[in-house]
């Protein structure tokens, strides 16, 4: 079975909405592609001038986060149903950053994927070790933690539509990609994981992303790989590289 490429950007918190109207139209020419699903993750106050500015193209919006209840007294959080009624597919989940700053846990992450699925909305859930982790020889053990709590009570036929997104946490915004053998490594190991957790189908089905300082040299040898079917793009995606990110064959 053949994979399906997603490329997602990740703004993180860039782009004004104004700004990110401007880089939508320098970026969708040069993201048109046959070959891949293109989804730009994008702050929310730029979600629906995104939306706008991206109709009539093949980039698909994403949200960056998403709180997991369906609505009430969350001061300042952004609901599933927001994001799906004005067109939301995607939403990144547990990223780094927000483990890091926001207090993000994996039992969080896990109620954040069940409520996307049930509204529809494909999460690229992230992982990834630390280099103390990585020196300590324990990434994997680290790793099939976050998978296994984030998909804790998702059904197989919602894990099938799911995307994981690798991404070393040395290797964000650091410049430092890791090795195409490094990437593929964790990603095989991650896809065994699914099996494990589901069958052998659903670990066929579900794809996994590498992200940490992606760009247009790195983007070919990593997307080549039998285990990485794509990637999540930070710092590039802003740029007119991301154009040639996606066009990676
Ligand atoms: P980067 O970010 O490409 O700037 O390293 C990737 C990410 O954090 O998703």
């Amino acid at each position: 079975m053949s994979r399906k490429k997603i490329i997602a950007g990740n703004w993180k918190m860039n782009m004004t909405p104004s700004q990110a109207v401007e880089l939508v139209n320098t970026l969708k020419p040069l993201v048109e592609t046959e070959d891949a699903d293109v989804v730009f993750c994008v702050p929310a106050i730029d979600i629906i001038p995104v939306i706008e500015a991206a109709k009539g193209s093949n980039i698909q919006v994403g949200a960056e986060n998403m709180y997991y209840e369906d609505k009430g007294a969350y001061t300042g959080e952004i609901s599933p149903a927001m994001l799906t009624d004005v067109g939301v597919k995607y939403v990144v989940l547990g990223h780094s950053e927000r483990r890091e700053y926001f207090a993000e846990t994996n039992e969080t992450v896990n109620k954040k994927m069940l409520k996307a699925f049930e509204y529809g909305i494909t999460p690229i859930m992230c992982c990834g070790e630390s280099l103390e982790q990585r020196e300590q020889g324990v990434t994997m053990d680290f790793i099939r933690q976050q998978v296994k709590v984030g998909f804790l009570n998702v059904t197989v036929e919602q894990a099938k539509t799911a995307v994981i997104a690798y991404e070393p946490i040395w290797a964000i915004g650091t410049g430092k990609t890791a090795t195409t053998e490094q990437a593929q490594e964790v990603c095989k190991a991650i896809r065994e994981c699914i099996a494990e957790i589901y069958d052998e189908a659903t670990a066929e089905a579900i794809r996994i992303q590498y992200g940490g300082s992606v760009n247009a040299v790195t983007a070919p040898e990593l997307f080549a790989q039998p285990d990485i079917d794509g990637g999540l793009v930070g710092g590039a995606a802003l740029k007119p590289d991301f154009g040639k990110i996606v066009n990676w064959k």
